[in-house]
């Protein structure tokens, strides 16, 4: 369940009609809900209230600071991938005990970031990552907290950009050579094993991939501990899915993801992570566009709006679907018509739907992406000399630019012309 409805015929987020938005910060424009955001991360804190957990937001999905600060206002860890990340999270006021650090590729500064402003745990993703985390800690008199993250071969059956868990994928430690390296990393001077790590994919709309990726790991931390090993920490990873269309099954719910991970691990004491981003952020934004013109083509009408693949980049990525509504809703029984939904960029690529039924459009109406609050507003690149779109919170009866349109003049600043040209 979201905050985006009609009230009075008008397609609002919570109590503010998103024509309003429109007119005081243009379109495109990116909108997110914080009863929304609230409500979803409260629904993992439910789901997850029969054991001590924390859930770690994947910053990835949404890093905007006002989000992140709403996140860690109701007692979110984070989730990052990159200095940037970890910046934001401390920026927004996450103490650096809460930030967990994830990613295949960490470099020794990223490393020594998080080290001198406090850190969870690293995920360490391979053996030449954590001797790289044991010398930098060893050489700056502190001690790493580590989980591994194991790759359990499993195929999390969602669309092959985004699936992780398989042993072809670049990430993880295989889990057959998991108590090799839990060996290794127990003997490194500067590190401190803390539990397991795994991560399968995103936007999973079956749990028996979890089922059967945390029936692995439970088995490994019984081995691990076997071995000698204090596993107190299992980190579950992120990737439930959301559902894109209002027309579909619901993918399961957290409280059946919960119960899942209770069924699997619950018998172990350990503390529980889960990294959730796009369960709870992506049904708590829209994309705002406006139609630029409609044009008749050749058996065909596109609608032409002011956003394009570089605003929301999903379906030119992954072909994924966004559903795209009205602002205004259309009158009972008013004509729909088919529009191919296409952005200005010069690339056929930069199209959104085909064949999209609409009521009757004219140049200025506006037009919603829903589900565009995850993977949306962060993976937008200012390609054809684009302004990096904009966002917006809003908040009850409330709302305010939380990141302002740069003007072209910032964009052409921030390249220089060599003096000697
Ligand atoms: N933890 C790790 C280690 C991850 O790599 C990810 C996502 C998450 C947590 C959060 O997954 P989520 O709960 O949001 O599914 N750009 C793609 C999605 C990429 C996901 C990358 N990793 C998209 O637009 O669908």
């Amino acid at each position: 369940m979201d905050h985006f409805n009609y009230q009075q015929g008008h397609l609002h987020a919570e109590e503010v009609a998103l024509s309003r938005i429109a007119a005081a910060a243009g379109t495109p424009v990116y909108i997110y809900s914080a009863a929304t955001l609230r409500r979803h991360f409260g629904l993992f804190q439910q789901a997850l209230d029969w054991t001590d957990h924390m859930i770690c937001y994947a910053v990835k999905a949404n890093s905007n600071l006002a989000i992140l600060r709403l996140m860690a206002d109701m007692g979110a860890g984070m989730d990052v991938v990159s200095g940037g990340e970890y910046a934001r999270a401390k920026a927004a006021g996450v103490p650096g005990e809460r930030i967990v650090f994830s990613g295949v590729g960490k470099t020794v500064a990223e490393m020594r970031q998080a080290l001198e402003g406090g850190i969870r745990q690293f995920n360490v993703e391979s053996e030449p990552e954590l001797r790289a985390l044991s010398q930098l800690a060893d050489s700056m008199g502190a001690e790493a907290p580590i989980a591994i993250r194991v790759n359990p071969d499993v195929d999390a059956k969602t669309h092959e950009k985004i699936a992780t868990g398989k042993s072809e994928n670049k990430f993880g430690i295989p889990i057959a050579r998991a108590r090799e390296v839990y060996a290794e990393a127990a003997k490194l001077p500067g590190i401190r094993v803390t539990g397991i790590d795994m991560h399968i994919g995103s936007q999973l709309t079956d749990l028996d991939p979890y089922a059967q990726a945390y029936a692995k790991m439970a088995d490994l931390t019984r081995a691990l501990r076997a071995d000698g090993h204090e596993i107190t920490r299992l980190d579950m990873g992120g990737g439930l899915g959301i559902p894109y269309r209002r027309d579909n099954s619901a993918p399961p719910l957290p409280i059946e993801y919960g119960q899942v991970i209770r069924d699997a691990v619950g018998d172990l004491g350990c503390e529980i992570e889960i990294e959730p981003g796009r369960n709870i952020v992506g049904n708590a934004g829209v994309l705002l566009a406006s139609v630029i013109y409609v044009k008749q083509g050749e058996g065909r009408d596109f609608l032409i709006l002011d956003a394009a693949m570089n605003d929301l980049l999903r379906p030119a990525m992954y072909g994924a679907h966004h559903d795209i509504v009205p602002v205004n809703e259309p009158a009972v029984g008013v004509d729909v018509l088919p529009y191919d939904v296409v952005g200005p960029v010069c690339e056929t690529g930069d199209t959104f739907q085909k064949g999209t039924q609409l009521p009757a459009m004219l140049a200025g109406d506006l037009v919603a992406f829903r589900s565009a609050g995850a993977y949306g507003a962060v993976m937008a690149s200012e390609y054809n000399t684009r302004p990096l779109v904009p966002e917006v919170l809003v908040d009850g009866d409330q709302f305010a630019v939380i990141r302002a349109r740069p003007s072209i003049e910032e964009i052409l600043s921030r390249d220089t012309i060599p003096e000697w040209f």
